[in-house]
């Protein structure tokens, strides 16, 4: 005899009924939804996004930093001999240093962001790329303005140059997982098939890196795409490929997550010949998946890739990091104007204009001097 169901399971499979197509309702909605995001195609500009060139020099107005001299002393005595050789190691020194102008260029392309490390950064950076001959370097700021202190600081080193400003969508800037630097670096992408530039080589070289000059040398003559380590990236401490007989056959990085192409931003350059031949080619606002995406939109395969740094054993540049707290707020509540007739009205303006500091008459750390060991109110010299 079969027992009857009883009416409390009957109410069960009734719910059952109900409640699971609701449920996978839900899965599918919200698969769709998010599918939006990242399966989404992206066109090399947004409708409303515009390419601002800010500033820009063409001219090579390097000047070298140190005065040209021999590296070692001859060990003879003769004086007309070590003369002679003094002048053929500066003829030497300066062969190295003199490019005859048929050298690929190197299209370095930097996003970089308000923030209150942005100018010491800037001037890091600058300073390393003064030692790189036939070099543009493509500086893009994400602000909706261009930023003139940062092109006085930008144009003191005498690299040509070109100041972008290129602004993340509001949109991407919602998410919390935001993707920096992308805006800029599609700007930078879009400036280089405006203008043109069919030869020469491009890197995206951030501007918390740290460079050793022989990467430079290293990169310049890339054939299609050229990978090297990245160090102080990740759990490993190192993004690199892995290398066997002098071919790239796979990758070594912490942060696999399905992607075909796991490298840093910093660990490759790509001949700008090779990139001409992707025309759409161009970088998602998919935080995480940039390079990967990127290196999938220029069609790459494991064959074009070719290991440098010595077949990946060196590490040429690092992703050093500067990531700092707020800019602070400095309150000083008397007049400022004041304090022209000390340094310090100058300077807190200067760190005011880059952005490292803000200063307001009502709230923040109270400035304050210290004179002979004792702490004065800044009123001290004027009162
Ligand atoms: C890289 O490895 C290959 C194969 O072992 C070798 O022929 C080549 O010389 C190496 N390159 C460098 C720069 O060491």
């Amino acid at each position: 005899m079969v027992a009857a169901r009883s009416p409390s399971v009957l109410r069960q499979k009734k719910m059952l009924k109900i409640v699971v197509p609701f449920l996978l309702l839900l899965v599918v909605v919200f698969l769709v939804y998010n599918k939006e995001d990242y399966e989404k195609e992206y066109p090399l500009l947004l409708e409303n996004e515009q390419l601002v060139v800010c500033y820009e020099s063409n001219i090579d107005q390097r000047r070298p930093l140190y005065a040209i001299a021999p590296l070692s002393e001859t060990t003879t005595d003769e004086s007309s001999t070590t003369q002679r050789n003094h002048q053929h190691h500066r003829q030497q020194f300066q062969q190295q240093q003199l490019f005859d102008g048929t050298e690929p260029i190197i299209y370095i392309v930097t996003p970089t962001y308000p923030r209150r490390e942005q100018f010491p950064e800037i001037i890091r950076l600058g300073q390393t790329l003064m030692h790189v001959p036939r070099l543009h370097w493509i500086v893009a700021d994400d602000t909706s303005s261009c930023n003139a202190a940062l092109n006085s600081h930008i144009k003191k080193f005498g690299i040509p140059y070109t100041q972008l400003a290129s602004p993340m969508p509001e949109m991407y800037r919602a998410r919390k997982n935001a993707p920096r630097g992308v805006a800029n670096r599609r700007a930078a992408l879009h400036w280089i098939r405006q203008n043109q530039k069919k030869t020469g080589v491009l890197y995206f070289g951030d501007d918390d890196n740290t460079f050793d000059l022989k990467l430079f040398s290293e990169i310049r003559y890339t054939k299609k795409v050229s990978m090297f380590p990245v160090g102080l990236i990740g759990d490993y401490a190192i993004s690199t490929p892995i290398v066997r007989n002098g071919r790239v056959e796979g990758f070594f990085d912490s942060w696999p997550a399905k992607r075909k192409w796991p490298v840093d931003m910093a660990g490759f350059a790509v001949s700008l010949e090779y990139l001409a031949l992707s025309p759409n080619a161009t970088m998602p606002f998919k935080a995480g998946y940039e390079e990967d995406e990127f290196l999938k939109s220029i069609g790459l395969k494991l064959e074009d890739i070719e290991p440098k740094a010595r077949n990946c054993t060196e590490i040429l540049v690092w992703h050093t990091q500067t990531k700092g707290s707020k800019s602070p707020t400095v309150r000083i509540s008397m007049d400022r104007q004041k304090l022209n007739k000390l340094n310090l009205g100058a300077l807190l303006s200067r760190l005011e204009s880059m952005g490292v500091n803000h200063i307001s008459e009502s709230e923040g750390t109270t400035a304050q001097a210290i004179v002979n060991g004792s702490v004065k109110p800044l009123s001290f010299w004027f009162s």
